[in-house]
Formats: C-alpha cells, sequence, structure tokens
C-alpha cells in the first residue's frame, strides 16, 4: 500500500511541519516502516524520518552499520540527557548534494515505542546519538538548511536554488510565496 512512497526533497514543506505523535501501531504502520527501510537503502542512507516519504507522523528508521540485523525504528521518540559537544558533517536524503558541519549533543538518551507501541529505552554516542537527533529535528520539521550558517548557506546557494526550481516544476500549483513566508517564520 506504501510502493508509491519515494523520498520528497526540499523544499517540499511536509518537510517543514511539526509531525503529530503516532496512536495506532498497527500493520499499517509497520507497512510505512518497512516502505520507508527500503527507500532508506535504496539511497543508500543511515536513516529517514516519515516525513521525508511526506508523511507527517512522528516515527523514524535508521541502520548505523548497514548490516542487515542493524535495522532500528523510532516511534514517538523523545530526546534527553544530552551531553557534550561535537561538530561533524551531515548530509540528507532530501537535500541531495548539502553536506553542513553540524554541532549535536556527543551523547543523548531516547525513549520511544517500537513498531508494536512497546516502550524502548536506549542511551548512544558519537554517531548513533548524531543520527537521532538529526532525524527528531526532521519530526519537528527542521531541516540541515535551518542548521546552517551564513557561510554554508552561501556555498550552497546555487545547489538550493536548483532545488527549489526543480520543486516549483514539478509542484506547479504550489504557491512558493507561501513556503517562503513558512521558512522565514521559522524559529531557528
Ligand atoms: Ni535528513
Amino acid at each position: 500500500m506504501y510502493e508509491d512512497l519515494k523520498i520528497v526533497l526540499w523544499p517540499d514543506p511536509r518537510l517543514k511541519k511539526v509531525s503529530k505523535p503516532i496512536e495506532s501501531f498497527d500493520l499499517d504502520l509497520k507497512a510505512l516502516a518497512g516502505r520507508m527501510f527500503e527507500l532508506m537503502r535504496e539511497a543508500k542512507g543511515v536513516g529517514l524520518a516519515a516525513p521525508q516519504v511526506g508523511k507527517n507522523v512522528r516515527l523514524f528508521v535508521m541502520n548505523p552499520t548497514g548490516e542487515p540485523d542493524d535495522d532500528r525504528v523510532y516511534a514517538n521518540p523523545v530526546l534527553t540527557d544530552g551531553e557534550g559537544e561535537e561538530e561533524s558533517e551531515e548530509g540528507c536524503l532530501s537535500l541531495p548534494e548539502i553536506h553542513v558541519n553540524v554541532v549535536r549533543f556527543k551523547q543523548m538518551k531516547m525513549t520511544a515505542q517500537d513498531l508494536d507501541g512497546q516502550p524502548v529505552e536506549e542511551a548512544a554516542s558519537g554517531f548513533v546519538a548524531r543520527v537521532w537527533q538529526h532525524e527528531l529535528d526532521h519530526l519537528n520539521g527542521t531541516m540541515l538548511t535551518d542548521r546552517m550558517g551564513p557561510v554554508a548557506r552561501m556555498a550552497a546557494r546555487r545547489t538550493l536554488k536548483d532545488l527549489e526550481e526543480r520543486y516549483r516544476e514539478e509542484n506547479p500549483k504550489s504557491e512558493t510565496r507561501k513556503t517562503k513566508q513558512a521558512q522565514s517564520s521559522r524559529s531557528k
């Protein structure tokens, strides 16, 4: 039922929404997560959040090592106890060709639910904690573009412009003015 889903690219407005909590832990949710894993693998990514396939629900999938048994999925994730800071480069499947240095917490704790609605509690540091923070950003409508400093924004200017043009071509009825307003009213 989710075969038609694909990864949506910035500046699709669905990427800028705050996603809603998941309430039904049903077969539908499992199918969505399964399709997200598929799309993530096809794109050779390490993580993918539901808004990136156009679904504004609080769910993300990840696989930090690429090993088949290292698939992880989190519903309604909450991050706490951030400690330390680390700057590292990040990319995003919804922002092809863009790489941004982002400062993140080095360690974090997460409480979430699995696909059956059972509570999950984990702690992580380094790369895994970074992926958590990146994917949680997606669930709150925050993209790497919101984490860019002026220099990074300047460097990415051409690529962002191309993505905007591509979006307009593929969505001729979209109101770019609205998109711009939404962007400028963002708090980050
Ligand atoms: Ni991303």
